[in-house]
């Protein structure tokens, strides 16, 4: 089954062909807005969803191209319908409906952060149980993944997600957006001190971010240099969801922990979650852990199978709960 999985959630438009059949991804086409919203220091809305109409069309055709796959060769058309940015969703949402009703194909919507969580097993076996940590611009949390479609969220932030203080914090100290990789790279060079940055007190496996960031902006104001001060927070931040994911593990005694979203792309992360003993720690291969179709086609198709198609008439939500 060839399965098209669009995301225009936030400000990248995305495209993929799927093979549900051997679990292979034929194309996946991003096209990131990030040069757009630059100036603005985080995204758009408007811009987003302006940007996500002109670009839409080409990265179908270049993600047809790529696959080499023929436009009625498509089984099922899957695009993401909540949450996100309103009227970016409606676009790719709209395309989606769109085409699904011009091929005569079925049409499935998909939760982004049930993408995000599904992700890691791309072209893998996917088993469960597992603990997924979802953190990404939007999204900070911790979910019990039981079965398909079957999700317990038992931590999330109660204020920004960290993404999103990387992005704040690159901004404060004018690095540039996002945030994220620009800090994760100065965090790997250097070589100095590390200022000390207090992990935020809040109980069990809820995360909160503002106050790190509040602390972070003291230090500015202190005169730091900027590479101590980007360091410093990256070390704080990371581990701090490192106590959170061991927490989580010992909590529900599940071993296998998946991790996903744009900062699942972060390196220092990456090497303390390579150190947890006695866990299987699974994470997207580069390309799919920031806003990616292929996640949306990989859950599609799993979710088709589990419980059929949407209607066309399925509306996109600003919000809506796994
Ligand atoms: O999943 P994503 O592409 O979009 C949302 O759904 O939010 O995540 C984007 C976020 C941005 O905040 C970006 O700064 C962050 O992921 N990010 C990183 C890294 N690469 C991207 N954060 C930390 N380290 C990275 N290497
Ligand atoms: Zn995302």
């Amino acid at each position: 089954m060839i399965v098209l999985g669009i995301d225009t959630s936030c400000d990248d438009t995305s495209i993929a062909v799927y093979d549900g059949k051997t679990n292979r991804v034929l194309s996946n086409l991003v096209s990131s807005q990030h040069v757009f919203h630059a100036e603005f220091g985080g995204v758009v809305p408007e811009i987003a969803a302006r940007k996500h109409i002109e670009n839409i069309d080409t990265i179908f055709s270049e993600a047809l191209k790529a696959s080499e796959i023929n436009i009625n060769e498509i089984d099922l058309v899957s695009a993401t319908y909540a949450p996100g940015l309103l009227p970016a969703l409606l676009v790719g949402l709209t395309f989606g409906k769109g085409l699904a009703f011009s091929l005569g194909t079925p049409f499935k919507g998909v939760h982004h952060i049930e993408a995000h969580i599904l992700s890691p097993f791309i072209g893998r076996e996917l088993k469960f149980p597992f603990i997924s940590l979802v953190v990404s611009g939007g999204h900070t949390q911790i979910v019990v993944a039981n079965s398909l479609g079957n999700y317990e969220t038992i931590g999330k932030t109660l204020d920004d997600a960290v993404g999103e203080s990387y992005d704040k914090v690159a901004k404060m100290l004018g690095l540039g957006y996002p945030g994220g990789p620009i800090i994760d790279k100065i965090h790997s060079e250097f070589k100095g001190e590390l200022l000390s940055l207090p992990k935020p007190k809040v109980q069990g496996l809820n995360f909160s971010f503002s106050g790190l960031k509040t602390a972070t902006r003291f230090l500015i104001e202190k005169g730091y240099p900027k590479e101590q001060i980007a360091a410093s927070f990256q070390e704080t931040a990371i581990t701090y969801l490192i106590d959170k994911v061991k927490l989580a593990i010992k909590t529900t005694g599940i071993k296998t922990l998946s991790v996903s979203g744009g900062v699942s792309a972060n390196s220092f992360l990456r090497k303390l979650l390579n150190q947890i003993e006695n866990v299987e720690v699974i994470v997207p291969d580069i390309e799919y852990t920031s806003d990616n179709g292929a996640m949306v086609a990989f859950t599609g198709y799993r979710k088709f199978l589990l419980e059929g198609a949407d209607e066309l008439s399925l509306n996109a939500f600003a919000r809506k709960s796994l």
